[in-house]
């Protein structure tokens, strides 16, 4: 018998990041240390080779149309330009119509006047928006390959409000993008799409599942426990959903989660506090944060590659999966447990007064 590599049993480079304390409960950088250490020994083999999945799998995409939540920066805008690089028709769903046209005027710039894009206006923090912006992709969108739902705020470090009286995390990420997937289920069954939802390692923070007797956190905010929490309910909802699309019979959605790994955009700086901006730019300087074009390429991977199975969790699967060859992540029990998902999935329908249609 050949001899057995022995197991590393090194622990983990430490990491010199300031603990710093950030207004109610985490520490933010040190979160982020904890997923590193914590993940270390999940890599597993990838079954897109050493390389990962990359966008270079994806063909042409002519005749395909993405919609697609969140394309002012980051992973949305790096997404939405690689779907347009492959001839695809990219329909963006952005709040701020200024940034929308820069956008646009930017990815026309660096793709050419001939590509098909264009956005509907939607603020994620109203549910009266979402539903208008749902309405208009009805009217003037005949065919979704994919919806993906990317946009999000993160670290809000006060706890505030959306426009429905949500706490703004919850509401923005998670009852915003549930709402639009409901809304435009019926045009994406009938295109035998996609919904592709970008969740977060931080599901695997915080208290790991839904604080339902104090849905808006009154008694205990804290930035990083309720993102953690927004971004677990989005995920937890995907799986729930495949589980109503099967028992209702449905077998041409398709319904995939995924996380872009530490990724360098404009996710803290928008909405964090001014403490957590200044240790997220350091962070970002270090070789731990990957490229937001990186970043995008998990998404991409569940709104265009064939057969992927939707069981899985998608991610870059390198240490602490912040970046890395993009593959299958382990995903923690927590996140689909069926009595906590069932709950969430009501709760979710009540609060957005809306009933899925199967
Ligand atoms: N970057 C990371 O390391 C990281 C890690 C884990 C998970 N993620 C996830 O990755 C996804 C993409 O984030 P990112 O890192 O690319 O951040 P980003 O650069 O800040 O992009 C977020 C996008 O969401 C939009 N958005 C925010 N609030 C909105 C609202 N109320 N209605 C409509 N659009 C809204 C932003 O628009 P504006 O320009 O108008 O603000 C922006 O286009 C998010 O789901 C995030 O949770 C990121």
């Amino acid at each position: 018998m050949s001899p057995q590599p022995r197991p590393n049993r090194r622990k983990p480079k430490s990491i010199h990041l300031p603990k710093i304390r950030i207004r109610g409960k985490g520490h933010f950088p040190t979160t982020f240390v904890m997923l590193f250490e914590k993940q270390e020994k999940m890599s597993s083999k990838n079954q897109f080779g050493k390389q990962g999945w990359t966008p270079d799998r994806i063909s042409s995409l002519k005749g395909k149309t993405f919609v697609i939540t969140g394309t002012t920066s980051g992973t949305g805008f790096e997404a939405a330009k690689i779907l347009l690089s492959k001839g695809a028709k990219v329909v963006m769903l952005n709040r701020n119509p200024n940034k929308s046209a820069d956008t646009v005027a930017t990815l026309k710039q660096e793709l050419g006047n001939a590509i098909d894009v264009h956005n509907i206006q939607m603020d994620l923090a109203s549910l009266a928006s979402v539903r208008k912006a749902a309405e208009e992709v009805l009217q003037t969108v005949s065919q979704i390959d994919a919806l993906m739902c990317n946009a999000a705020i993160a670290q809000v470090p006060k706890q505030t409000f959306t426009v429905d009286g949500f706490e703004s995390q919850l509401g923005v990420n998670h009852y915003g993008n549930f709402l639009l997937q409901g809304l435009l289920y019926p045009r994406i069954e009938a295109s035998n799409g996609r919904i592709v939802v970008v969740g977060s390692m931080g599901y695997n923070l915080g208290i790991k599942t839904i604080q339902f007797d104090d849905m808006n956190w009154d008694k205990n905010y804290s930035p990083n426990g309720v993102y953690s929490q927004s971004k677990l309910a989005q995920i937890m909802c995907v799986y729930e959903l495949q589980d109503r699309l099967k028992a209702a019979g449905k077998t041409g959605v398709k319904a995939y989660a995924c996380h872009p790994g530490a990724s360098a955009t404009s996710l803290i700086r928008t909405s964090g506090s001014l403490l957590t901006r200044f240790v997220w730019q350091i962070m970002k300087l270090t070789p731990m944060v990957q490229s937001a074009e990186k970043g995008s390429y998990p998404e991409l991977m569940c709104a265009t590659e064939p057969e992927l199975d939707q069981k899985g969790f998608y991610g870059p699967t390198g240490r602490g999966y912040f970046k890395g060859p993009v593959g299958e992540c382990k995903l923690e029990p927590h996140a689909k447990d069926k009595a906590v998902a069932e709950k969430l999935w009501e709760v979710s329908e009540k609060a957005t007064n809306f009933k899925w249609n199967f």
